[in-house]
């Protein structure tokens, strides 16, 4: 049973997608609205370093659509995985959370809906929508340290590709969530990673142009 009010739901729209919380007995897929997700929050301690930190992404709220430069359709859904955690392991999961991924990122609650599963021969009515869900959800505030604001893409995707941190190459963040998001549902996708997924294979198809032809000469 879903979202009874003393129940611990937490909302992942970034890393959470493929790593997921310890302890948890529930995963959704779904979404949440009125919120933009961008890749402008500096990672200093994944994905990059205190002295070149990563990019990685934060959620930007409604009160803050006035800082989008580039296209967002409306009204948008932010798609991702919804985790239900155990009554007994809620302390172990915030403390966790708190210490590992709070790294410039503030808690707040929205309602998340979960994503209709598709009817089958067998049923063939839709199934009523699901009610909404109370998650927390970690976001990166314009007043957090690590918000950065906008992003040329170009250069957004050049970065990313020279990035690395302790959780491994700042590329790797980008395509995982792309195939996470890709995994949620058929209409899950998102347009700014689809376009950084571009722009950074392209960087890439070049660079390995440009060393076979230093390896040729
Ligand atoms: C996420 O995957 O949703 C996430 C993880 C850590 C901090 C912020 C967001």
């Amino acid at each position: 049973d879903f979202g009874k009010n003393d129940d611990f739901w937490l909302f992942g729209y970034g890393s959470l997608i493929w790593k997921p919380p310890p302890h948890y007995d529930q995963r959704i897929p779904g979404y949440i609205q009125g919120y933009v997700r961008r890749f402008w929050q500096a990672s200093e301690d994944h994905r990059g370093t205190p002295e070149a930190p990563g990019r990685v992404v934060t959620l930007i709220d409604r009160a803050h659509w006035d800082t989008l430069t580039d296209h967002h359709a409306s009204p948008i859904k932010t798609w991702g995985a919804a985790y239900h955690i155990p009554r007994e392991k809620v302390s172990e999961v915030r403390e966790y959370l708190d210490i590992r991924e709070i790294n410039g990122y503030s808690i707040q609650f929205t309602p998340f809906h979960p994503a209709i599963s598709s009817t089958t021969p067998s049923s063939p009515s839709p199934s009523p929508s699901p009610s909404p869900i109370n998650c927390l959800v970690y976001i990166g505030l314009p007043s957090n340290p690590q918000f950065l604001g906008p992003q040329d893409p170009q250069q957004l995707a050049a970065h990313i590709i020279k990035s690395k941190g302790p959780s491994g190459e700042n590329r790797e963040y980008l395509y995982l969530l792309e195939e996470g998001l890709k995994g949620l549902s058929v209409e899950s996708g998102d347009e700014h990673v689809a376009d950084l997924v571009r722009r950074a294979r392209d960087i890439e198809r070049l660079e390995e142009q440009g060393q076979k032809k230093e390896e040729d000469k």
